[in-house]
């Protein structure tokens, strides 16, 4: 038996989980952690959720919140979006729990007294109009490798991990100012001393998938820089130093480390050891866009700290959608909980398995989705355990016939059925998931076939043997079925299981033990239902609507001369002014505006003018603003002027009443 430490890569408390998540890190290790389980390892899978650096700090900015409060909403969500999927996580904690700071800290310390983290003086990117350093994501700019959009710590595009002044023409993304140059200090780590070390991880690892090998061996060859570890932010670890004051960990090296305090808080909880699960075996699931991370820096800090290595990564490559890039600030994404509110999540967990190795790029699309639902999991699977079961009560009094005088379709037939777990199970074990789940499909085709070869409706009234034989055979492989499925698909696993009157399905060895002849088994019921078209096309229809609405709202700050010219801004002159009783700001005007009377208009200008110095003056009026009712008074226009100062916007003498501005 071995002990098998499994990760998730840590997901941000940004948003909610869509489908990408899933596919590309959640339901491989999934599939992984129950195979494991069932075959007799002991296993260990954790995650958490990442809740410092800047996706969560310009998150919170938005939202003129704190990061806390935006790290604790999502967390909320992310745990609900991982249990509804199913997915059986020993322990899913915080990246701003205590003993993950702790942790956090004495690792951070540890290397330092190793003299293997050291001071530096540096230059870094700094926004004058904001008042303060642009770590990370607070700057964006192009990639100096490929020249794509790139943020201040990674390229997409390329998959660089980069340093915020390595872009070019840098903005801060809080105000679009330029940021510029300015001195600091940080803390630095020494991974250019672990480049040997490395070198050989990487090359001597046979396991390691071809992608994480050809990055990690290209990123190696190029050389390897010191890794800066601080950053000067709020939001973060501290630096347990001192003279470090106002600087936190980057997020990445603590990140990282939610794996080990995941696995410790389960130890406190569960009386078992991580490390030995640790120095056993060790497996991350991840996304390809983070391969740098965990090929190069993870290990360079094990290596330092003096910790096993790990024996996997895999990294799931990217799902689209609709044949399109997913983009979440576009909206166009499948969030989980959606996704669970409409349909079974086994259907999903089969789709996105079935759909693509995980070494592949892969896309969900609905009408796809729908095929595969009604062609594969409802027509075969589903067809073949329903005319089983229903045959089994029919004609057998819901019990498992003799198996006697077999013909070879029937020896053929169960030796399919035999050789089903150990080749299933084989290839979960490489992590071919998809090439296993195959396999179990061949299977259940293979049965859809033999029993309309059989004729079982027939051959009742003419040879009762072959028929028991038909039906024996076909309650072993559903049996089978609910086995083999059991780490794809849960749910539907245990209905199988379920409806034939086993206990647990607990155990990959039982897969292959026959069930006796006699047993008895319940009532069927139907598995899988077919999709409707009409279904698939509401599911496209809100997929573009929710584009739709989202582009609406946060196009880009430029907007179209016909949009500007929607707004209507006519010169006007105030005539008559009066203070608005119980409100110190706003003041009531009558405003000709060159119409056959003047309009009355409420502006939040009391603070700044007394009512006697606006009369007689020109201003300019939003004059085709929809009719609203401030304090109870009715406001037909708007007065233009700015909100800090109250500095009105007054044309000079050329412009004449009633005159539009465009
Ligand atoms: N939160 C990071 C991301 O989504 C991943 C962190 S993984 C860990 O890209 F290794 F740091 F845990
Ligand atoms: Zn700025």
């Amino acid at each position: 038996m071995s002990k098998i430490f499994i990760s998730c890569a840590l997901p941000y408390a940004n948003g909610p989980c869509h489908l990408g998540h899933i596919r590309s890190t959640y339901l491989p290790a999934d599939i992984y952690a129950r195979y494991n389980r069932m075959i007799g390892n002991d296993v260990l899978m954790v995650c958490a959720t990442d809740e410092h650096g800047t996706p969560i700090a310009v998150k919170a900015d938005k939202e003129n919140k704190k990061p806390i409060e935006i790290s604790k909403r999502y967390h909320d969500m992310i745990v609900k979006d991982v249990e509804s999927m199913n997915i059986s996580l020993d322990n899913f904690t915080r990246t701003t729990d205590k003993a993950h700071y702790d942790i956090a800290q004495n690792f951070f310390k540890d290397l330092y007294e190793k003299g293997l983290i050291y001071r530096e003086d540096l230059e870094q990117l700094y926004c004058d109009n904001c008042n303060k350093f642009l770590p990370d994501r607070y700057v964006e700019g192009l990639c100096p490798v490929c020249g794509s959009q790139a943020r201040g710590d990674h390229c997409e595009k390329c998959g660089k991990a980069l340093e915020p002044t390595e872009l070019d023409e840098p903005h801060c993304i809080t105000c679009g100012n330029t940021p510029k140059i300015k001195d600091t200090y940080q803390y630095a780590f020494k991974l250019s001393e672990f480049e040997d070390e490395l070198k050989e991880y990487i090359s001597s690892n046979e396991n390691l998938p071809a992608n994480v090998k050809n990055y990690a061996t290209n990123w190696l060859n190029d050389g390897l820089n010191d890794w800066i570890l601080t950053r000067d932010m709020d939001w973060g670890i501290p630096v347990p130093l001192d003279g470090a004051e106002g600087k936190v960990l980057y997020v990445w090296i603590e990140a990282f480390l939610g794996y080990i305090s995941s696995a410790s808080q389960w130890s406190k909880q569960s009386s078992s050891k991580w490390e030995e699960y640790w120095n056993d075996y060790v497996v991350h699931f991840i996304g390809k866009d983070i391969i740098y991370h965990h090929s190069i820096f993870w290990p360079g800090l094990l290596t330092a700290y003096g910790c096993k290595l790990p024996d996997m990564i895999y990294a799931g490559e990217f799902l689209s959608l609709e044949g399109e890039k997913m983009s979440t600030s576009k909206n166009w994404v499948i969030w989980i909980a959606d996704f669970v509110k409409d349909y079974d999540p086994d259907l999903l967990r089969y789709y996105l398995t079935i759909n693509a190795p995980l070494n592949k790029d892969s896309d969900f699309s609905w009408d796809d989705f729908q095929r595969r639902n009604n062609d594969e999991l409802a027509d075969v699977v589903g067809n073949f355990l329903h005319r089983t079961f229903v045959f089994t009560k029919k004609y057998f009094d819901n019990k498992i016939p003799e198996y006697n005088n077999p013909s070879a379709e029937d020896e053929e037939f169960r030796q399919a059925i035999e050789e089903l777990p150990d080749r299933a199970g084989e290839l979960i074990a490489k992590y071919e998931f998809r090439e296993a789940l195959l396999e179990i499909f061949k299977v259940a085709k293979k049965g859809n076939k033999y029993f309309n070869d059989q004729e079982p409706w027939k051959a009742v009234k003419e040879d009762m043997n072959k028929a028991a034989n038909c039906l024996y055979l076909s309650n072993q492989l559903a049996k089978t079925l609910a086995y083999t499925l059991k780490p794809f698909l849960p749910t539907k696993a245990d209905k199988i299981a379920e409806i034939m009157n086993i206990n647990t399905l607990n155990e990959w060895k039982d897969a292959k033990v026959t069930l006796p002849s006699g047993h008895e088994i319940n009532k069927a019921k139907p598995f899988f239902k077919k999709i409707e078209d009409k279904e698939i096309e509401a599911q496209k229809a809100k997929l573009k609507e929710n584009l739709k609405e989202n582009e609406d709202e946060t196009m880009s700050d430029l907007i179209t001369i016909d949009q500007f010219d929607e707004v209507v801004i006519k010169i006007g002159q105030v005539k008559q002014a009066e203070k608005i009783e119980k409100s110190d700001k706003l003041l009531k005007l009558q405003v000709d505006i060159g119409e056959d009377k003047p309009r009355q208009i409420v502006a939040g200008l009391a603070k700044f003018y007394s009512p006697d110095e606006l009369i007689d003056k020109k201003v300019c009026v939003v004059a085709n603003l929809q009719p609203a009712k401030l304090f109870g008074t009715l406001s037909e226009g708007m007065v233009l002027a700015t909100g800090e100062s109250g500095a009105l916007l007054s044309p000079d003498e050329n412009g004449k009443v009633g005159e539009r501005i465009q």
